[in-house]
């Protein structure tokens, strides 16, 4: 018996192996696309700062479309919970994921809060009286409500860290105050002009007989004694004309020695309109 060998041509081989391929091409199949039909909606509440510079904003996002969602901030990694807190003003885009990686997203803004809100800021002031003619009243402020305040007289006065005002002249004043946030409160107060003392009333009733009838507005020294502060910013003139000199009243007669004593003792007691 004859042993045949058993070969198979090239041929046949190569033809076989294509039949193979294109058998098993044809029962494989493309998974189907688990995201297909699948809407993920992004919403959110979000929650602004308590003011420039803080960190108090917040996003609370709820994705809709599918459930077990996940959720990521900026492509951040992601949490179970669609809450994102202690952010500064900006925009934040959330991302909401299934658990076959299907995904939605919304963008949100955080906005800067009025860091005022909610605050109550109490402003109170005193201010004591002023000499008429040279400012002299002080004002106090107290504010409370708040901390870091800063004070300052008038809408375009200075702010400044202690809560007195010195030197002020009689008058209506608005009193600003202002906490480290910049929230800004505002009261009145009155500074009153005290009467004129006696010392100062006795010169104001000799100038009155002796001098204004020449020196009034106009007069050509330009000195007005009918304005009684006048009386006070010129005193050392007037010493000097109507006391040491005598030249004054012009044209004569000097004053006596006790018209002199006058002006001398007021000067002498302080020379304010309050002496
Ligand atoms: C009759 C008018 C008249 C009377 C009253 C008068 N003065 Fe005069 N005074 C003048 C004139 C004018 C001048 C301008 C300088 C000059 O002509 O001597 C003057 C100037 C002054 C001056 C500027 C400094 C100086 O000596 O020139 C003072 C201060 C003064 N008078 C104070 C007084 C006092 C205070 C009285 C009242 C006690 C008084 N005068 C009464 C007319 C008058």
């Amino acid at each position: 018996m004859s042993v045949k060998s058993f070969r198979i041509s090239p041929v046949y081989f190569l033809l076989l192996v294509a039949l193979f391929i294109s058998c098993s091409k044809s029962g494989s199949d493309t998974p189907a696309d688990p995201c297909a039909g699948v809407t993920i909606t992004v919403s959110a509440t979000t929650t602004n700062t308590t003011g420039p510079g803080t960190t108090t904003g917040s996003i609370a996002a709820t994705g809709s479309g599918s459930t077990g969602l996940t959720y990521s901030l900026n492509n951040g990694a992601y949490q179970q919970s669609g809450t994102f807190s202690n952010l500064s003003a900006g925009s934040y885009t959330i991302t909401a994921k299934t658990a076959a990686g299907c995904t939605g997203t919304g963008t949100f803004t955080v906005l800067n809060g009025d860091p005022c809100i909610g605050k109550t800021i109490t402003v109170s002031a005193s201010g004591n009286n002023s000499d008429k003619c040279t400012p002299s009243g002080k004002i106090t402020v107290d504010a409370a409500g708040s901390t870091g305040f800063t004070y300052r007289l008038g809408s375009s006065g200075t702010y400044q860290a202690d809560n007195s005002f010195l030197n002020v002249a009689p008058g209506d004043y608005t009193v600003y105050a202002k906490d480290g946030d910049g929230c800004e409160k505002t009261t009145t107060v009155t500074v009153a002009a005290l009467p004129n003392g006696p010392l100062f009333a006795g010169v104001v009733s000799l100038i009155n007989s002796k001098c204004t009838t020449c020196h009034v507005a106009g007069h050509s020294s330009g000195l007005d004694f009918t304005i009684e502060c006048n009386i006070v910013a010129h005193k050392d003139q007037i010493n000097t004309a109507a006391v040491i000199n005598g030249n004054m009243p012009k044209g004569g007669p000097a004053l006596t020695a006790n018209e002199k004593k006058v002006i001398t003792d007021w000067i002498g007691g302080g020379g304010k309109s309050s002496n």
